[in-house]
């Protein structure tokens, strides 16, 4: 029985779908959530950005005295791939538990892959598929809208602005037999993205992959342990992330969210 918390973290409300996920599984786990909302977006960033950036949010979240962590992002995910491996506490990202779905998902038709512009820029995620499942047809689209909608509330399946964008960036995966929904925040507007995409593709959330990832570690190292307590951190204003997150969670943090400030980039 370990009582300390699992740690997650991410750029906003994204690894929040994660979160979900890991109480569906975990209940009793205690939880420290970190979103960086002072940051955000986080695909928008380069390569070197994001490496001062994971680092600092990997030592953030280690502070509060966590077992293990879950990066919840699949931009940190797929640019700083190193940096998680080295971490001294148990850590994973959402890079390959994604690919071992995808690599399993039902079909022959594309691979496609939805994510942040900074994440197709590193190729990490249609470089794994491709050796995953050679000869398949891999179909990598960056959606740099999507995350800026998400965190403006533009999240309603009838919203005009988001059905455009859903559109759009799923218009290159008309033969896709499973789509990745590459970054956390994308979870959130699954329905709107799901209207375009072809009826019997398979979805397949990273958000949901790494928590499941996260479960199995804490099984293999004898980790679990807890009482279903969570805590927020968030670098923008807490006020609005905890009426944002309350609303997706279906239940209020309000109380729980502590503001944190924001960390500085230095190149
Ligand atoms: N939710 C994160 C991801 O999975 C970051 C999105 C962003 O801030 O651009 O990529």
């Amino acid at each position: 029985m370990d009582p300390r918390p699992i740690g997650v973290f991410d750029s906003g409300l994204g690894g929040l779908t994660a979160l979900l996920e890991l109480r569906r599984l975990m209940p009793e786990e205690n939880i420290v959530y970190f979103g960086d909302t002072g940051r955000l977006p986080y695909g928008e960033k380069t390569l070197a950005q994001l490496r001062v950036m994971a680092g600092q949010d990997l030592r953030l979240i280690a502070q509060q005295g966590v077992k293990a962590i879950l990066v919840a992002c699949g931009t940190l995910s797929s640019n700083t791939p190193e940096q998680l491996d080295a971490f001294p506490i148990p850590c994973t990202g959402v890079l390959r538990p994604s690919i071992r779905a995808m690599a399993e998902a039902p079909g022959d038709g594309a691979l496609g892959i939805l994510a942040t512009p900074a994440t197709i820029r590193s190729g990490a995620f249609a470089r794994a598929l491709r050796e995953a499942c050679p000869g398949r047809e891999i179909v990598p689209v960056p959606c740099p809208r999507l995350v800026p909608l998400i965190e403006t509330g533009h999240t309603g399946a009838e919203d005009p602005l988001l059905l455009e964008a859903a559109e759009e960036y799923t218009a290159p995966l008309r033969n896709a037999s499973a789509v990745l929904l590459g970054c956390t925040h994308y979870g959130i507007v699954e329905r709107a993205l799901r209207r375009f995409l072809p009826e019997d593709a398979a979805l397949v959330s990273a958000a949901a992959c790494g928590a499941k990832a996260v479960a199995e570690l804490l099984d293999r190292e004898g980790l679990r342990g807890g009482s279903g307590e969570e805590t927020y951190l968030v670098s923008g204003d807490p006020e609005t992330f905890a009426a944002s997150a309350s609303l997706l969670l279906g239940r209020s943090i309000a109380g729980r969210v502590r503001g944190v400030p924001v960390m500085r980039i230095e190149l």
